[in-house]
């Protein structure tokens, strides 16, 4: 049975990013996968009055079934009125990978998609995105596509190595598809190893200069940044301190998001960081508890740290905070 997302109390990104754009921020784009992930999204952007995107990949779909995840959606949206604000909330594919897999999402109330078509040639790229843009706009849902590539794992697209943006070719992207936004490659990656440095030693900055190129040859137009955790120290450091081994774990710097946020980067993903607070928390409680057997003890833990570290991100780095109603 086929549902709009509007019947779910969802919005698209069109409105969220006009917005974002003029209020020089970022609407945060957050991954789940599972109940206290979701809670604590809506908690810390209803508790900063924050807009918010619900990130959803191929495999995160096929793990919570997309049947059960139109009910969390709509669970969403109500859960963020109960708490108190009616916060703008989009459900987004994150990486659609096929023409079938958007129509899917669509078909089961997503109110955004993002088609991925980054390791296709430019000419195959521009022609799937444009085939799932033509679908995607007759029910009002936004579209997001790709052009340079991240290195690391995109779901099930993987990369060894990024190529950047090049600058020369999104105008061209964006009019023959008619995206609604453009994610780029300007030195981020996915996951939790995003640089190879040694301790000590600085991150090398992201491409600010690639990014002031595609602003150029695209005034006003929402840009996107995948790959934007930063892998906070602190989770990695306990996640390490209770049995765990993730040596040599980093990622983007806080200032450089901030940076990114005040420019025409509208929408910044994230993934990693929840994975690693929730990993780093579920392993402190059982550590220190060995006897507790109740999920919803370690479980609850974890999600409270989430909504801290939410919470921080809306304010400190996306500055969506206050921007929600
Ligand atoms: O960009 C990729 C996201 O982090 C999703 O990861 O495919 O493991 O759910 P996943
Ligand atoms: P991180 O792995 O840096 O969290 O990136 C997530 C992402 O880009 C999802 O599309
Ligand atoms: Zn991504």
């Amino acid at each position: 049975m086929s549902v709009s997302y509007k019947e779910l109390g969802l919005v698209n990104t069109r409105n969220m990013f006009a917005k974002a754009i003029k209020g020089g921020y970022a609407v945060p784009a957050y991954n789940f996968n599972n109940l206290e992930q979701l809670q604590a999204i809506i908690q810390a952007s209803v508790e900063t009055n924050s807009p918010v995107i619900l990130q959803i990949s191929k495999g995160a779909r096929q793990y919570a079934n997309a049947t059960i995840l139109r009910y969390m959606a709509m669970g969403a949206v109500g859960y963020a009125k109960e708490l108190g604000k009616a916060i703008p909330i989009t459900l987004h594919l994150d990486h659609g990978d096929s023409y079938e897999l958007c129509v899917n999402c669509i078909e089961s109330g997503f109110s955004s998609i993002m088609i991925d078509g980054s390791h296709l040639s430019f000419a195959d790229n521009i022609i799937l995105t444009k085939k799932v843009v033509d679908y995607a706009h007759k029910y009002d849902v936004s579209v997001e596509g790709e052009l340079g590539v991240l290195a690391g794992i995109e779901d099930e697209v993987s990369s060894e190595h990024s190529h950047y943006t090049d600058p020369s070719e999104v105008q061209e992207f964006v009019k023959q598809t008619s995206v609604d936004s453009l994610a780029i490659s300007i030195g981020t990656s996915h996951g939790a190893y995003k640089f190879k440095v040694k301790p000590g030693e600085s991150v090398p900055p992201l491409r600010f200069d690639i990014l002031t190129e595609v602003e150029k040859c695209l005034p006003g137009f929402p840009i996107v940044l995948h790959g934007a955790s930063s892998v906070l120290p602190e989770y990695v450091s306990l996640i390490n301190k209770y049995g765990g081994a993730m040596e040599n774990a980093v990622g983007v710097p806080e200032e450089q998001l901030r940076k990114a946020a005040k420019s025409a980067v509208c929408k910044i993903n994230v993934d990693s960081d929840g994975r690693l607070a929730f990993t780093a928390k579920v392993r402190e409680y059982l550590a220190k508890d060995a006897e507790e057997f109740d999920p919803r003890k370690y479980l609850g833990f974890a999600r409270s740290e989430l909504v801290k570290m939410y919470k921080a991100k809306n304010e400190n780095v996306m500055g969506s905070a206050g921007h929600g109603v």
